[in-house]
């Protein structure tokens, strides 16, 4: 017996915890090398970074500001809309910083497209795009992330902040979700 009930919508494993974790660590050395004695801000895209940036901050070791965007495109399936929507609000001024924006997955590019012209107008000296994961099969927008955690094929995955229908997100590895959940949908 699984302790959850998650488990069962999971068609297959297609990154194992361990395998996040030694990447997120590599991930966060690479960012360190990258940004030492500068000053960057790290803005993680809500809601899915949420579990990625709290790992990858602590695996960078920078002594950096956090903050967090809001974005969502998606409503509970599985495409996006490419209609975005600013969920979460930035606090304070990007102008003239080095930003580090950290996102779960890069999918059709809508949402990191709009978030970098958001912070272009908005006066950031740079914007480094930090991804977990690509699915570049998807791309309808042309971003390239700097740096990327895992290349996945054009399959819906969840966990590890991952979500579909904002469940799942808790789920310590990445998997495939039984094409099923959604369907019935
Ligand atoms: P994009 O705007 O199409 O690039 O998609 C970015 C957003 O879509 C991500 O931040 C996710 O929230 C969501 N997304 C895209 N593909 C997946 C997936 O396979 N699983 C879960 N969420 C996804
Ligand atoms: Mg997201």
């Amino acid at each position: 017996m699984t302790k959850n009930n998650m488990e069962q919508d999971i068609r297959n494993v297609l990154i194992t915890q361990e395998e996040i974790d030694s990447r997120v660590k590599a991930m966060g050395e690479e960012l360190y090398d990258r940004f030492e004695g500068k000053d960057p801000l790290f803005m993680g895209v809500l809601n899915g970074c949420f579990i990625f940036m709290a790992d990858l901050v602590r695996a960078s070791q920078l002594k950096s500001e956090l903050e967090f965007i809001g974005v969502s495109s998606y409503r509970s399936g599985t495409e996006s809309s490419g209609t975005m929507e600013l969920t979460h609000e930035l606090r304070g001024s990007v102008a003239g910083r080095d930003i580090v924006l950290v996102e779960d997955i890069l999918d059709s590019g809508n949402t990191l497209a709009f978030l970098r012209d958001y912070l272009t107008e908005r006066g950031a000296a740079s914007i480094t795009i930090v991804t977990l994961i690509d699915k570049p099969s998807r791309r309808t927008k042309v971003v390239k992330a700097d740096l990327i955690g895992f290349v996945v094929p054009d399959e819906f995955v969840v966990g590890y902040g991952l979500d579909y229908a904002q469940k799942y997100r808790n789920l310590p590895y990445i998997g495939v979700l039984k094409p099923e959940v959604y369907e019935k949908n």
